[in-house]
């Protein structure tokens, strides 16, 4: 009935607390022990003051105001200090879960981010990490008070009565297997909240991300629509859940109810037959209640906690994610005469290991050069340098600066290369710290130097808050070509011997891309300059072209010995030059007489 799965996971949840266990485990008992001491000294206070009144025995009273006495001490002082005491200690236990998931998730694989919507992981970093804390506050100290106060509650009656002792027994373990019934349902219906949840986030995001392309096709109804569907959903689950639990509670309220009848039933059937006290009866009834709790806490535990495990279990899916290896075992032969080259020997790589989108790629490439990597979109110009970055780990030879690749580590890889993406991030600060990010600890002339170098400083000066300016939700308020030059002036402070361009100068002007790479070319000088480019008019200067078609290198060489082979690159340059030929023709005409 109960699966083991949630006990694997109750386990897991608890070895989160690390070298805390021991504390919160006290925190845990003092909590525990305190509310239940409260309730028996009442129960025996009760039976005490109503055989005093009884009895017309004094003694019996006063005995009835000590113990009210002692249990007002514990609940003014002792329970309020060590509630305090457990929930600063959960704070930290929480606040230390949300560093480890954060430390592993900057581990996880570029493909892990490539495969899961953001929304998505960002659903399990908000809302699923929160719900470790209702179980380690709430819910565990709930059960170890019941549980504690249950077992006293027994005890105490045995010594008031064995039989009722009994009869309260019975009652009790029907109301413990009703509520383990509840178990399985609440944990599929949290299950499906959670993933629920995450929908809806996903949405959130598509609408974020999606609001200029919505309005400008409006298609605003198309996502209003689809988050309404995802939020009725959740809706729906969540009605569901609230059904079973007013179903779940309605027959706890029934079960505990005829059970202190019963008992109340048969305490005075013994009065009546003068084997019992009604002092004894009264305190027994009101101990019963102890009893019935523990059995609902036992039996509905489980239930009542499926909510925040299948929260749970989505961190304990990253948790489990494997994080990206220190190193990858891509080997070649080390050779100390190449400690200024790359080289690739018969590199051949599939995103799925089954369709392969680089086959057999030869190249190398020399210190003090630069190299453009061109061809049509799709060709694997991107995820040939995504390799040399390690971002996955491709079939074949490669080697960096006069070691195989397999004998760095990752980060040794990536400190000694600098890659300006396809696509630009900037972080939403000031220009100064984007342009930091590449160094940290760069001067201000630094920052400068490297700004001048992409030909953004005198723009940025003429800012009225200079590099101090905020650039916006990723660089919002600058244009494309603004923010791939403080991308490029991020790249350049690093200072790295191999430097990668990928389509990075796209959005500049012709000009304006070829002062940037004249600039490179200059840069070049005891490094490694790899331009990725689509116009072909700006990187015809580089020192060697390769040229990539469908996974393949088809042709390579200077500009002018690929003019002159008449082949692939000839086509694609011929062809650039009669766009450009028509377009400046076409400028200013009307546009009928184009088309
Ligand atoms: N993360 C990924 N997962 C699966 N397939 C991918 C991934 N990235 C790229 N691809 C596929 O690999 C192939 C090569 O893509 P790549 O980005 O390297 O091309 P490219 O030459 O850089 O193209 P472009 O000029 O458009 O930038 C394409 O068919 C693409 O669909
Ligand atoms: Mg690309």
């Amino acid at each position: 009935m109960i699966r083991k799965q949630y006990f694997r996971e109750l386990s897991r949840v608890y070895s989160m607390i690390y070298e805390a266990k021991f504390k919160y485990m006290i925190s845990l008992v003092i909590t525990g022990v305190a509310t239940p001491c409260i309730q028996i000294l009442f129960a025996f206070a009760f039976k005490n003051a109503i055989n005093a009144v009884q009895y017309n025995n004094s003694a019996l009273f006063g005995k009835a105001c000590y113990l009210v006495i002692a249990s007002i001490i514990i609940q003014c002082m002792v329970e309020p200090l060590a509630n305090c005491y457990n929930g600063i200690l959960v704070n930290r236990i929480i606040c230390r879960i949300k560093e480890v998931v954060f430390n592993h998730t900057e581990k996880l694989p570029i493909s892990y981010f490539e495969r899961t919507h953001s929304g998505d992981i960002m659903a399990r970093l908000t809302s699923d990490i929160e719900q470790f804390e209702p179980i380690y506050r709430g819910t565990a100290r709930n059960l170890m008070q019941t549980v504690i106060f249950g077992i006293s509650a027994l005890i105490s009656m045995l010594i008031l009565s064995y039989e009722l002792v009994i009869c309260s027994l019975v009652f009790s373990s029907v109301i413990f297997f009703s509520n383990a019934a509840f178990t399985n349902i609440l944990r599929a219906l949290s299950q499906k909240n959670q993933e629920q949840l995450s929908k809806v986030t996903q949405a959130f995001v598509n609408v974020y991300n999606g609001a200029a392309t919505a309005k400008i096709f409006a298609k605003q109804e198309n996502l209003m629509s689809q988050f309404q569907r995802e939020n009725s959903l959740l809706a729906g689950v969540a009605k569901k859940t609230a059904n079973t639990n007013v179903k779940k509670s309605s027959l706890n309220y029934a079960i505990s109810f005829g059970s202190r009848v019963g008992v109340l039933l048969i305490g005075l059937i013994l009065v009546s037959r003068n084997q019992l006290d009604i002092g004894s009866v009264i305190g027994i009834v009101t101990l019963q209640t102890g009893v019935t709790n523990m059995f609902v806490s036992i039996g509905g535990f489980l239930a009542t906690m499926q909510g925040n495990l299948a929260g749970v279990s989505r961190i304990f899916e990253i948790l489990d994610t494997k994080a990206e290896q220190e190193r990858y075992a891509i080997q070649a032969a080390s050779d100390p005469e190449k400690d200024d080259m790359i080289v690739y020997e018969n590199v051949c790589f599939s995103y799925d290991h089954e369709n392969y989108v680089l086959n057999h790629i030869n190249l190398s490439m020399k210190k003090n050069n630069v190299y453009a990597l061109v061809g049509t979109n799709g060709s694997g110009k991107s995820t040939l340098m995504k390799l040399l970055l390690g971002f996955y780990e491709p079939e074949g030879r490669v080697s960096l600066l006069g070691r195989a690749f397999g004998d760095y580590s990752l980060q040794e890889i990536r400190d000694r290369i600098t890659y300006v993406e396809q696509h630009p991030v900037l972080f939403s600060t000031s220009i100064l710290e984007n342009i930091r990010y590449g160094k940290l600890d760069a001067s201000e002339t630094e920052v400068m130097e490297a700004a001048k170098l992409a030909g953004i400083h005198e723009y940025i000066v003429s800012l009225p808050d200079g590099y101090g300016t905020f650039v916006g939700d990723n660089g919002a308020f600058l244009s494309g070509g603004q923010r791939q030059r403080i991308v490029i002036a991020r790249a350049l402070i690093k200072n790295a011997p191999v430097i990668i361009l990928d389509e990075a100068t796209s959005s500049l002007d012709t000009e304006n891309e070829l002062d940037i790479i004249k600039s490179l070319q200059q840069l070049a000088d005891n490094r490694i300059v790899i331009i990725i480019g689509h116009r072909l008019s700006s990187i015809q200067n580089s020192d060697w072209i390769y040229v990539l078609d469908r996974g393949q290198i088809k042709e390579q060489g200077t500009h002018g010995q690929l003019m002159e082979k008449q082949g692939l690159y000839c086509k694609l340059y011929r062809l650039q030059l009669t766009e450009s030929d028509t377009i400046s023709l076409g400028y200013g005409q009307p546009l009928g007489e184009l088309i």
